[in-house]
């Protein structure tokens, strides 16, 4: 039986290369997602509405340094229309993503499209929009967004300094996540996994940090390299076995200590194998984020190299993803919001009388069984 693991069995599971011992570990990771969320799987459309970002860090394609990239931002008619299509193909939530900005004209422009886009959908909306104020956090949540994912990379306040220029900080970061909270979001946060110089322990501190930070939502993922950045040039020993390995046990392993957090399957597992993102669902994940930028766009957001961006095709996109989770024995469920069991039980605890509303979107999916 495997059960609720200290930090040194989580040192040792990420120590392991045993493929037995590894099936035994995610079919128990299974089983705990199971226990939660029974076989539901829920989606997340994820529009990359611009690639624009202030920030410089080393391991990422959209750095501002990065002079190459052909640099873009949707129009908000272009970022509802994407969601309208999600929200008819039966879609119960977005996800918007963009590179980092704090200008107010930035600031406005998201609160403006979240209050259309809640007006006109009434889709759950995450937001993944970087380090912003308190004030910030504030007015999106008011124009009717009600999850944030903030990653915060890695828990080590050493190995963070080394991913990141000098005026980037891994303080700021921590407490964005904690104001998130404060503000009343569904919160979640992540890390990038099989960094250089990472240790196992680093990964096990990173879970341990997921807990102690009470969070409703994982997003994490395997790094991958991007030859325009700094960091790739100081990756020697990059494999790809390992990093699908270290993916998926970290999934499995925040799974087991965490048994009520929203955790996705990431694009990063996908990009590593074509059924990266079903290993993560076998693993115990119970949320995937297709990517459903419009493509004119979703090519130019280049965080890693041999990221997938989606192919032409709503319909098809989600029918072939439903199929491709049935196939491992779960199921896609079109309609709901998918929320995280994990932040009603933390605001239950604070002795809330009023959560964000969670109510399903009342439209059903067309056309996708
Ligand atoms: N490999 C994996 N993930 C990356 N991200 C950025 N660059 C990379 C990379 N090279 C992730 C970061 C960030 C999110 C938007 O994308 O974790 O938070
Ligand atoms: Fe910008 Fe985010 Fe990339 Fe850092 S990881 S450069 S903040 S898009």
């Amino acid at each position: 039986m495997i059960g609720l693991p200290n930090k040194r069995e989580l040192v040792q599971w990420l120590q392991t290369t045993d493929h037995r011992a590894l099936s035994e570990l995610f079919a128990a990771a299974l089983e705990v997602k199971h226990r939660y969320f029974g076989h539901k799987v829920h989606l997340r459309g994820l529009i990359e509405f611009s690639n624009i970002c202030r920030k410089n860090c080393y391991y990422c394609g959209l750095r501002r340094d990065n002079l190459s990239l052909r640099r873009y931002q949707m129009t908000a008619d272009e970022i509802v229309e994407c969601a309208q299509r999600a929200h008819m193909a039966g879609l119960g939530s977005i996800v918007l993503q963009a590179g980092e900005r704090c200008d107010e004209a930035f600031v406005q422009f998201v609160e403006d499209a979240v209050r259309r886009l809640k007006r006109e959908t009434n889709l759950g909306i995450t937001l993944c929009l970087g380090e912003q104020t308190a004030e910030t956090y504030r007015r999106w949540f008011d124009a009717g967004a009600h999850r944030y994912l903030l990653r915060i990379e890695t828990s080590s306040p050493e190995l963070y300094a080394t991913i990141h220029p000098p005026d980037h900080s891994y303080s700021t970061r921590r407490a964005c996540v904690f104001a998130l909270r404060e503000i009343g979001y569904q919160v979640g946060t992540g890390v990038m996994i099989g960094l250089p110089g990472q240790t196992a322990e680093n990964l096990a501190d990173d879970i341990l940090f997921f807990d102690e930070m009470d969070v409703d939502m994982i997003g994490m993922g395997p790094y991958l390299r991007h030859a325009g950045t700094p960091l790739a040039a100081s990756c020697t020993d990059y494999s790809v076995e390992r990093q699908l390995r270290l993916g998926l046990v970290m999934i499995a392993l925040t799974r087991l200590r965490l048994p009520d957090v929203n955790i996705a399957a990431t694009m990063a597992l996908l990009t590593l194998h074509p059924r990266g993102r079903e290993m993560g669902l076998k693993a115990g994940a119970n949320i995937i984020m297709p990517n459903i930028t419009p493509t004119d766009y979703g090519q130019y957001y280049d965080l890693y190299e041999g990221r997938p961006y989606r192919e032409e095709g709503f319909g098809e996109l989600l029918e072939d993803l439903s199929r491709k989770v049935r196939e491992v024995g779960e199921e896609v469920v079109f309609g709901e919001y998918g929320d995280s069991p994990h932040y009603f039980a933390r605001m239950r605890c604070k002795g809330a009388t009023t959560v964000r509303s969670v109510a399903p979107t009342s439209r059903r999916h067309a056309g996708v069984p």
